[in-house]
């Protein structure tokens, strides 16, 4: 998978994704990270890419032209798809999940479009764009942290990227059902013991127990995703006994 992101700060994307996971799936060459300035395609002296809104109001606008010039370039030079899912990073777009990660990850190259200040000039965004993608209900000063999210979900998902192990337990895991509670050393912390089933390396009740915690979690803390979830007659009247339970949504189990 290769990422080209258009941006005004290549370094923000560049020293993110070169750490961690992603860090060493760039090493290894699962991934590939080519983050290019818009501002280098600013074409005048003072390399100024953002102009007054026509229209007045507060705030700057990105021109056109530098975003179009940086795309062209990507095309001509540093990209070999012929038509690239072209993602411009916006509140207003679809909201990102799972699926669509899964979707993406299917690409072989995928370009980013990071704005600033009060957006881009709409008539660049109708030319180059394919996909509007938020990844929430809240406003950002700019698109580097959405693009940066997607590319750490998306690249999860790239063959390699994951150890075997890890990879192989994510298939297993049902996608709409949230993850089991992990424990690791020491066996006993603050009077409280790890689950004696963890420690009992019985393969089945081990494959049991994930999952049933994982229909209790996912029924207390995201009770909507289970309308996606397929479960178990047996499960389906383990999540009915739970209703109307309190809905516990704190980190530690205290709320
Ligand atoms: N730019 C600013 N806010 C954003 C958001 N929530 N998602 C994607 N891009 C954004």
């Amino acid at each position: 998978m290769k990422f080209h992101i258009m941006t005004l700060f290549p370094e923000m994307i560049i020293n993110a994704m070169q750490v961690s996971i992603t860090g060493r799936a760039i090493k290894a060459g699962h991934i590939q990270v080519d983050a290019v300035n818009i501002r280098d395609y600013a074409g005048n002296k003072h390399n100024r890419v953002d102009d007054y809104p026509y229209g007045g109001g507060a705030g700057m606008v990105m021109q056109a032209e530098p975003v179009y010039r940086c795309f062209q370039d990507i095309k001509k030079h540093r990209i070999s798809v012929e038509d690239p899912k072209v993602i411009y990073l916006s509140p207003q777009g679809r909201v990102f999940s799972q699926d669509a990660a899964k979707e993406y990850a299917a690409e072989e190259e995928l370009v980013f479009l990071c704005g600033h200040y009060e957006g881009i000039d709409e008539r660049v965004l109708e030319e180059i764009v394919t996909d509007y993608v938020s990844i929430g209900d809240y406003v950002l000063t700019g698109g580097e942290l959405p693009a940066l999210v997607m590319m750490d979900a998306i690249s999860r998902l790239v063959p390699g990227v994951l150890n075997n192990d890890i990879s192989a337990q994510t298939e297993s895991f049902s996608g709409s059902l949230l993850e089991y509670p992990q424990y690791t050393r020491p066996e006993e912390w603050m009077g409280k013991k790890v689950p004696q089933v963890l420690l009992s390396g019985n393969h089945k009740l081990l494959a049991e127990w994930y999952r049933q915690q994982s229909v209790i979690r996912t029924a207390q803390r995201r009770p909507d995703l289970l309308e996606k979830a397929e479960l178990t007659e047996q499960e389906q009247d383990l999540v009915k006994s739970m209703e109307g339970a309190r809905r516990d949504t704190s980190v530690n189990g205290r709320s």
